[in-house]
């Protein structure tokens, strides 16, 4: 294995490293420049699934069953650890976990009887066994998770270590499909590298298990940027079907500009700031001929919808932000009841968090008025343009990827604004999303809710709440301040916008 290192100028000097294992075939990378980020353009690659290995086929293994159990049991490290055992099981026999599990059991892969293919299976649980500690087990719980067509996420806490002095550290595992899987646990601040246990094999499956340590040696180090700590980061990969070098870039600096690029086939996977609290940590991807696989996203901050439903509800609404037409409610202008609220000073700066925030046109306006401004959505794409408008108008907003019905933890906020989303939500989970409205707000807090008003006449548009469902949502540990009728700004002068309602609230 070489390492190369050397100061990176575009980076005021932090390092920049390059590593080849030998023993494989050697690509020639040693020494060379990081591959070019891919231009920003093909919004459209999100929800591309990835051709699967020749030999990757759909077997009668639970996966799909097994991880979305998991998930959906909040702090269950034993479920979680058994999903992530699955990824390794999975990956290894070509499961794609996208897809449903069968309902009935799948044909055997060309050239493997059943026989054998249960034999597989069997040899990968004793495998699982072989794994070094820490590498799998220790999550604590489970803070943060998504499925994708290109890979699944998970962070949680890694269960305290012993000690008056033991602090959180956080734990992300990143499975790109079909066959990588990265962990990183704290913030990998060093240079070196550790393979003593380097490669992992039971029966017909390896696993080559690259070690980053911190100079400092491993374990668990505040540092000067708050929940950041020193730690490790572990990359697994199975090379069944690929005999391409595990390759490995890092550019170590802050909490928010340190990378990894790890070579996966003929892809690249970088994540950017994956450290500390789930949120803040960006992931994108191309191939090596410099065409982008997945534009640069950010990595949830929460528990997002999955499983089939779940799946199909991020496409839809990631799907309105692409392509060359406006969504209907996107008139790129600042909502005019935000604008007058804000003015009239029905809502005052403080601490603010704006509920499916969609491109940010009003997160941005709130940051522009000196609000402390968190915003959620659940459409990757969105997010994306919003953290690209923030940056033209030169404010700081916290864009998270997230359910606005499970959210991340957050400080208690003085100010809520949603357009458009409790509208959509409360048909599917309204008392998840009053639940989460509590927790986000502190007592005195104001919320200003622009939703569809069900006294429209006209047949199409938002969906449509009554003044009825309304107070029966809101009126247990909220006050009504206002419900007045408005209408929705139109996208164009000679449309006039959907009736809505303008719902203001204190929280009791
Ligand atoms: C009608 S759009 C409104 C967007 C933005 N508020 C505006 O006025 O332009 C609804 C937004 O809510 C987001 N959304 C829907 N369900 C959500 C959920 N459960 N959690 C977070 N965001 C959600 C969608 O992705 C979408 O961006």
């Amino acid at each position: 294995m070489s390492i190369h290192s050397c100061p990176d100028p575009h980076r005021g000097g932090e390092t920049k490293w390059t590593c080849v294992i030998p023993g494989m075939p050697n690509p020639g990378v040693a020494g060379v420049e990081r591959s070019e980020p891919p231009e920003r353009r093909m919004l459209g690659a999100h929800f591309v699934r990835p051709q699967p290995p020749e030999n990757s086929r759909n077997h009668a293994i639970p996966f799909r069953r097994a991880s979305a159990a998991a998930v959906t049991q909040h702090g269950s490290p034993a479920r979680l650890v058994c999903a992530i055992a699955w990824f390794v099981t999975a990956i290894a026999v070509g499961v794609s976990v996208a897809d449903e599990p069968p309902t009935r059991p799948a044909e055997p892969p060309a050239g493997r009887d059943p026989a054998s293919a249960a034999a597989i299976v069997e040899q990968l649980r004793e495998f699982r066994e072989e794994l070094p500690e820490p590498t799998i087990l220790g999550m604590s719980d489970l803070a943060a998770y998504e499925e994708h067509a290109l890979f699944v996420y998970a962070a949680g806490r890694l269960a305290a270590a012993s000690g008056a002095q033991a602090e959180t550290r956080w734990r992300h595992l990143l499975l790109w499909k079909p066959s990588l899987l990265i962990m990183v646990d704290g913030r990998p601040t060093g240079t070196t590298l550790d393979r003593s246990r380097p490669h992992i094999s039971a029966g017909p499956v390896t696993v080559d298990c690259l070690v980053v340590r911190s100079a400092a040696g491993p374990g668990s180090r505040r540092s000067a940027d708050g929940d950041a700590t020193e730690g490790e980061v572990w990359i697994f990969r199975v090379p069944a079907s690929e005999a391409a070098p595990l390759e490995l870039e890092a550019t170590v600096g802050d909490a928010a500009s340190t990378q990894w690029t790890i070579q996966a086939g003929a892809q690249r996977v970088r994540l950017t700031g994956v450290v500390g609290q789930p949120g803040r940590g960006l992931l994108d991807a191309w191939s090596m001929d410099g065409a982008p696989v997945l534009e640069s996203r950010l990595l949830p901050a929460g528990i997002l919808p999955h499983g089939r439903r779940g799946a199909e509800m991020l496409a839809r609404w990631d799907a309105s932000y692409r392509g060359e037409q406006r969504a209907g409610w996107d008139t790129g202008r600042v909502a005019s009841d935000l604008r007058d609220a804000v003015r009239t000073q029905l809502l005052r700066p403080g601490r603010a968090v704006e509920f499916g925030c969609g491109n940010g046109t009003n997160a941005v306006f709130l940051a522009q008025e000196g609000f402390d401004v968190t915003a959620l959505d659940l459409a990757p794409t969105a997010l994306a343009q919003a953290r690209q408008r923030a940056e033209q108008a030169g404010v700081q907003v916290r864009w998270l990827l997230a359910d606005v019905t499970a959210p991340p933890e957050l400080e208690p906020v003085d100010v809520v604004f949603d357009r458009g989303c409790y509208h959509g939500v409360r048909r599917e989970n309204a008392q998840g999303y009053v639940a989460a409205l509590r927790r986000v707000t502190r007592p005195g807090a104001r919320i200003l809710i622009l939703a569809g008003n069900a006294n429209e006449q006209t047949g199409s548009g938002p969906p449509r709440v009554t003044e009825q469902e309304l107070r029966d949502d809101f009126s247990a540990g909220f006050r009504f301040i206002h419900l007045e009728t408005t209408r929705f700004d139109s996208a164009t002068a000679d449309r006039q916008g959907a009736l809505a309602w303008s719902v203001l609230l204190e929280r009791l």
